[in-house]
């Protein structure tokens, strides 16, 4: 088991910001961001669509230097990375990347290209599906001891595979990683002892998994879900 996190907080820059009526600046979590410190094991930021999680987890992952995969090569990605401060330990971690399931093909390939995968069992991975794919990369080809930053992983699993996920990021865990995850996935936040960060337009505030929106809204539709559907349709 770990010690101390690899990435142990990071804050804003904020005298450095030009102008916070702009994007990335003007999304409240951002624009009211000081300092947020990371849980040692496992930190997750959640919060409704377009409440600044990928901007702020890519500017994280830009920072700690993962090279934007292919299909972030022509895109406009934000300046915030430049001004953010990342307050890491003494030791560095010996594995590491940046995951976003949307764009999992190519981040794929380009890690089976870099011979990533010692292990590798020479399957070529686009033959499976975005799930399998996923979970082999999750299962086989992250080493530990890492530090790793994941968008929505979930986007490309099963609710089972969720949980093989949930597993396979604990046995990681074990051998002295540290994960920073985006996810809307109540499987996923329910990693006991988890630090969960919720975004909104009056900042970041922590929650506890029983609070978060995810675990009641999705609790009260299952229990109810007849009843609920009648009422979505009506
Ligand atoms: N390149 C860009 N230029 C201007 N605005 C952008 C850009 N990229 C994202 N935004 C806006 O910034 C806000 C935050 O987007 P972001 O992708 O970080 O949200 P999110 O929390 O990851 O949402 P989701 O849960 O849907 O993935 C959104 O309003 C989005 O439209
Ligand atoms: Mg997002």
């Amino acid at each position: 088991m770990q010690g101390e996190p690899y990435l142990k907080h990071l804050s804003l820059n904020r005298e450095a910001v030009d102008n916070f009526n702009v994007y990335p600046f003007s999304i409240g979590a951002i624009a009211k961001l000081q300092q947020l410190e990371f849980h040692p094991q496992l930190t997750f930021f959640v919060g409704e669509n377009g409440s600044g999680k990928s901007t702020l987890i890519e500017a994280i992952a830009l920072a700690l230097g993962f090279a934007p995969d292919s299909n972030d090569a022509g895109q406009n990605l934000s300046q915030l990375h430049a001004q953010l401060k990342l307050h890491k330990a003494n030791r560095n971690p010996q594995d590491g990347c940046f995951l976003r399931a949307e764009s999992f093909y190519t981040l794929d390939n380009h890690m089976d290209e870099l011979a990533y995968l010692e292990s590798y069992d020479g399957e070529p991975t686009h033959r499976r599906s975005h799930g399998e794919s996923f979970m082999d990369t999750l299962s086989n080809k992250l080493k530990g001891q890492g530090l790793y930053i994941m968008d929505e992983p979930e986007a490309a699993l099963s609710p089972l595979r969720q949980m093989a996920a949930l597993s396979a990021i604990h046995r990681l865990i074990e051998q002295d990683s540290q994960f920073i995850i985006a996810t809307h996935s109540p499987i996923l936040m329910a990693y006991p002892g988890a630090t969960i960060y919720h975004f909104s337009a009056s900042g970041i505030k922590q929650v506890n998994y029983q609070d978060t929106e995810h675990f009641t809204v999705t609790r009260d539709f299952l229990l109810r879900h007849e009843q609920m559907v009648e009422y979505l349709l009506d």
